[in-house]
């Protein structure tokens, strides 16, 4: 893979714009939180696991730009800051996960030595990046054995190494089957309205030489019917406690048009998109952006001024039409609230 999702560069963070992929390849340059938390909410960086490491070097940036103010003042500042990260989206849980984690440093360290405590904002801040790209890595390997030569996989949105530090989750599973030898074929569905599959997965699939077509959202049913699909294949924004899954709209319906054929459902995700907290998916927030963005389609208003329009950027997808969840600790089947509690607390 050529290109980095996300690059710390010691006072700036590099950031692979993605609201203009596939055309252009253009890099954004971050010098202050500000903007790290701008390019979140436009966007311009998207996907659980890339959101949270941007939040998390965003914070780092900060720190270094604050440094010589006096600690209380620092302390204060930082906060303002962590808060800033945390109004970018709401429904990953990874953006929270990996705020939190900065918080800590900031929380549990000498408070009075802002030097010694910016080094280390830092160097959790390269932690977080560098063990997604470890996770995404086991996650690969554990839900490779679920792909079987000839089998179609579908797949929604974007899980590949855009939407994290690199590799992936959901694509992380594809590559790791296909660096295996085996040999299938991936249905992209293009996700409306941002086209994330289209634009994003797509563009990876290629660059892998991975044979893959693109579909309309509408596509799916149709393609189960006739045999297509062996398994779908999705990531996560957000995990409740017993398996409940937040992840891009359009994800719920794949699940039950792929119950109903008898074809697995899996997901894939880094443990640190459970939310233990939250003991069913009613409870996660449902991020609703833009209406403009279902009205145009590049940038021509397709819908007639009048009608009323919905945005939701998740929808929530029962944990009883998952058949498991591919995690770094391995492959989770039900009963998921069991499972994800030994994996989680041990
Ligand atoms: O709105 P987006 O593009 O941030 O939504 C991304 C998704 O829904 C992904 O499927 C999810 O974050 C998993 S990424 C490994």
């Amino acid at each position: 893979m050529k290109f980095k999702t996300i690059e710390w560069k010691g006072n700036s963070v590099r950031i692979l714009d993605q609201r203009r992929l596939p055309n252009v390849v253009q890099y954004l340059t971050c010098k202050d939180a500000f903007s790290v938390a701008r390019a979140i909410r436009t966007m311009a960086i998207r996907g659980a696991p890339a959101i949270g490491v941007a939040a998390a070097m965003g914070i780092a940036l900060a720190a270094k730009r604050l440094q010589s103010l006096r600690p209380e003042v620092f302390q204060k500042e930082m906060e303002k800051v962590c808060y800033q990260m945390e109004q970018t989206r709401p429904t990953a849980v990874n953006l929270f996960w990996a705020i939190e984690r900065m918080r800590r440093i900031l929380q549990v360290f000498d408070s009075k030595n802002v030097e010694g405590l910016t080094l280390k904002l830092e160097r959790e801040a390269l932690r977080i990046y560098r063990e997604d790209l470890k996770v995404n890595r086991l996650i690969g390997r554990h839900g490779r054995v679920l792909i079987q030569p000839g089998h179609g996989v579908l797949t929604h949105c974007n899980a590949g190494a855009l939407a994290t530090a690199g590799y992936g989750t959901a694509l992380g599973v594809i590559k790791g089957a296909w660096a295996e030898g085996k040999r299938f074929h991936v249905y992209v569905d293009e996700t409306r309205p941002l086209l994330q599959g289209a634009r994003l997965t797509a563009w990876e699939l290629v660059q892998e030489r991975i044979p893959c077509t693109v579909i309309t959202d509408s596509m799916a049913g149709s393609l189960m019917g006739q045999g297509k699909i062996g398994l779908v294949l999705v990531g996560a924004d957000r995990i409740a406690r017993n398996g409940d899954t937040a992840n891009k709209i359009g994800t719920y319906s794949l699940a039950v048009l792929a119950d109903w054929h008898r074809i697995p459902f899996y997901v894939a995700a880094p443990t640190s998109t459970v939310d233990l907290r939250l003991s069913t998916g009613e409870e996660i927030p449902i991020e609703e952006r833009a209406r403009e963005e279902v009205a145009h389609v590049a940038h021509k208003r397709i819908v007639p001024k009048g009608a009323e329009i919905l945005n939701p950027a998740f929808d929530v997808t029962p944990s009883r039409l998952i058949a498991a969840i591919i995690t770094e600790k391995g492959i989770l089947r039900k009963p998921f609230q069991k499972n994800l509690n030994r994996v989680l607390l041990g």
